[in-house]
This record gives C-alpha cells, sequence and structure tokens, in this order.
C-alpha cells in the first residue's frame, strides 16, 4: 500500500514533466480556430487618441494590474519545474500582471515539492492556485487552504478538463460530485475561487449552473490553442480515442456563452494569440485574458524573452486600440461589433439573443 502511494506521487510529478515535454516538442495546439476572426469591431469616429494617453490597466481580483491579461496556470510539482515558475513569475513582477501556478496536487501528496511552487518568496505578485475539480472529492477543505496557504496564493483556480481526463491514462473520472463540491468549497473556503477550462471551453449550461454558486469567477479556457486531448494521446499507446481531439467549444463562443450566462468575473484563455485577440476579448465583456503554451516557448529561450514575448503583446493591444479610438478598456466594452458566420449561426442554434448579450456586456 505505502509502495503504491509513493508510485502515484512520483507518477503526479513525472507526469507534469512529460506534459511540459510534449507540449514544447510537437505542435500541440488545436486545428479548429478560436473564433476570434469572426468578431468585428467597429471602431469610434473621429477621436484623436494618441498612442501615449492609452491606459491598459485594470482590475484583478480587486488589484490594480498593468494590464489586462495574465500567466495562465501550467506548473510546479518537478524540482525542474521551479526554475519555470520562477521565470513566470520575474516576468509578472515586471509587467505588473498576475500569474497562475500549474495543479497544486504534487505538493499536497509530496510536501518536498513545496518549494517549487512558492514563487511569492521571491516576488511579489498576484498568484493563483490551482487543482483539478475531481480532486476535491479527493482532499478537504483544510488541505486545500492549508496548499494556498502554503504559497500565499490570492485564489483558488478550479480547473475541470473531463475530455483530458477521458485520453489520460491514468485519467480521474470521477466527476461525479463536481458540482457539488464547487459549491461548498465557494461556500466554506474563504478565497476567491474561478473555475478554469483548460481548451474545451466553458458552456452557458455550465456557466449558468456555475452562477448559482459562490465562485468569484470563470475563465473560459477555449478551444483554438493548446489541445491537452491531442497531449494525452501521445502519451498513450491506442490511438482509438483520436476523434475526440478537435472537440470543444471556442474561445470566441464560450466568452460570450460564459457573459451570457454569468454575472461574476470573468477571464479568457485558450489560444489567445495576439493583442487582436485580447482586444475582442475585453470588448465581448471579459475582465482578462490568460495566455500558457507561448510563455512556456519563450521561457525555454530565457527569462527575458517572456518579457519581451508580453511586451510585444501589449505593444499589439495598443495600437488595435489606437486603431479603434479606444482609451481605455471601459471604451472598448462600449464598441459596437459584428459577428460574422459560422460563429454567428452557431451561436442562434445556441439560443444567445445578440440584444441581451449586447446588455449584459455594457455592464461594467
Ligand atoms: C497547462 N494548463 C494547465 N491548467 C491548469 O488549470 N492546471 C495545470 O496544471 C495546467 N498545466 C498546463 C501545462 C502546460 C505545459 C500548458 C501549456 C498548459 C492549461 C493552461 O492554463 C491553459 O488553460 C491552456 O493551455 C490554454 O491556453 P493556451 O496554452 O492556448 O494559451
Amino acid at each position: 500500500m505505502q509502495n503504491k502511494k509513493i508510485e502515484n506521487n512520483n507518477q503526479t510529478s513525472s507526469r507534469k514533466l512529460e506534459h511540459i515535454k510534449i507540449a514544447l516538442k510537437k505542435n500541440m495546439e488545436f486545428k479548429i480556430t478560436n473564433q476570434f476572426e469572426n468578431i468585428k469591431l467597429i471602431p469610434k469616429i473621429d477621436k484623436k487618441i494618441s498612442y501615449n494617453n492609452i491606459d491598459i490597466s485594470t482590475l484583478f481580483l480587486n488589484k490594480k494590474i498593468s494590464a489586462p491579461i495574465f500567466i495562465s496556470g501550467m506548473t510546479g510539482g518537478h524540482e525542474k519545474t521551479f526554475k519555470i515558475n520562477l521565470d513566470f513569475a520575474n516576468a509578472a513582477y515586471e509587467l505588473n500582471i498576475p500569474m497562475g501556478l500549474g495543479s497544486q496536487r504534487a505538493m499536497i501528496e509530496h510536501k518536498d515539492l513545496i518549494y517549487t511552487y512558492n514563487v511569492k518568496k521571491d516576488y511579489n505578485i498576484i498568484l493563483l492556485g490551482n487543482i483539478g475539480v475531481a480532486q476535491l472529492s479527493k482532499y478537504n477543505i483544510n488541505q486545500i487552504k492549508k496548499m494556498l496557504e502554503d504559497v500565499d496564493a490570492d485564489a483558488l483556480c478550479i480547473h475541470t478538463n473531463p475530455a483530458q481526463e477521458i485520453v489520460q491514462p491514468e485519467g480521474n473520472l470521477n466527476f461525479k460530485n463536481a458540482f457539488n463540491n464547487i459549491k461548498s468549497i465557494a461556500n466554506n473556503l474563504n478565497y476567491k475561487i474561478i473555475v478554469k477550462e483548460v481548451g474545451n471551453g466553458i458552456s452557458k449550461e455550465v456557466a449558468k449552473e456555475l452562477d448559482s454558486t459562490n465562485i468569484y469567477g470563470i475563465d473560459t479556457g477555449g478551444a483554438g490553442g493548446t489541445n491537452w486531448v491531442a497531449i494525452e494521446l501521445l502519451r498513450r499507446s491506442e490511438s482509438d480515442l483520436n476523434f475526440i481531439k478537435e472537440w470543444g467549444i471556442p474561445t470566441a463562443q464560450s466568452l460570450i456563452e460564459t457573459k451570457y450566462a454569468f454575472n461574476g468575473f470573468i477571464t479568457a484563455t485558450g489560444g489567445i494569440r495576439s493583442g487582436s485577440d485580447i482586444v475582442k476579448a475585453l470588448a465581448l465583456g471579459a475582465d482578462a485574458c490568460g495566455i500558457a503554451m507561448p510563455i512556456l516557448k519563450s521561457q525555454r529561450k530565457g527569462k527575458n524573452e517572456i518579457i519581451k514575448y508580453l511586451n510585444t503583446l501589449i505593444m499589439q493591444i495598443k495600437y488595435e486600440m489606437k486603431k479603434l479610438n479606444c482609451r481605455n478598456i471601459e471604451d472598448l466594452k462600449l464598441l459596437k461589433f459584428n459577428i460574422n458566420n459560422p460563429l454567428k449561426t452557431v451561436l442562434k442554434q445556441r439560443h444567445i439573443d445578440l440584444n441581451t448579450f449586447q446588455s449584459k456586456r455594457n455592464k461594467i
């Protein structure tokens, strides 16, 4: 029994490393797009805005951040991941943006690994803790609280990833009490909770159900970026589940569905790759955008490359806003927009009333 436990602990830790290796080695992105290409923002007219006066600061967990972006949770839990998390934290600190941790399950199972997540010791940043929804059945609230305290987290992200778990050779399919567990932890844990997908998207039905709980926010984690099913398929000996590979709700659609049904804080993640994606997401009602894979790829080239990459995105956001004559993020949320096909048809089929969506989106 004891040996089996050690084996499982090591399995969680080495899987974290394997994920990073596979994610970096091949093109592990969806073929389907995030659908932001079908959102057309209509510029405000005749308002001369100078690039230097554009303000992209915003609030994240009620704290001011310098740009509406964050490093989405990726790693921790293996000795080799400490340096990666430190480099992410350095960039988050330099640019005054938040950072997420990868699943902290490994540090609950293995106290020796706490240090691989503990970046706030060196950098005073907004830090998001992380655990899988399936693990909420396994750990009690005190263990989760301790896990967050050990790294001085500012909030807890609960990732829900049924598609990944189905394909993962050692996947946990125990989602039976997922909703009740989320509800219970949101009622009893004194931390803000964000429920996040990891690339298959949150639907309006899920967002509506989550709206009835005390959670603080939703991260859409839509399709169009990193493809976790594809990554897990490479760790699997059979190719029997290849057909799930391109399954998921694209990020732009998931954002609109989530904004339609959920009244809290919303972030858009999943294939966010340009200033244009970010500006469109903000205009559609996102409070901020998360980015994962490109930041990991930059980190491999050196820690300053992360800052360089993010500064390019920040510059792109400002140029997009100048193009649209928007001085700040509030201006973006008042822009008119068109939605082109196929997204327009899909939203109609999903019974999303665009007038209702407009009025929700304009609430700042
Ligand atoms: C992730 N992601 C992730 N999410 C999570 O909640 N817990 C985790 O442990 C991880 N681990 C992880 C490892 C690596 C290497 C990557 C690239 C990503 C998912 C991540 O936070 C994000 O939701 C998706 O990757 C989609 O964003 P991108 O990569 O398309 O920008």
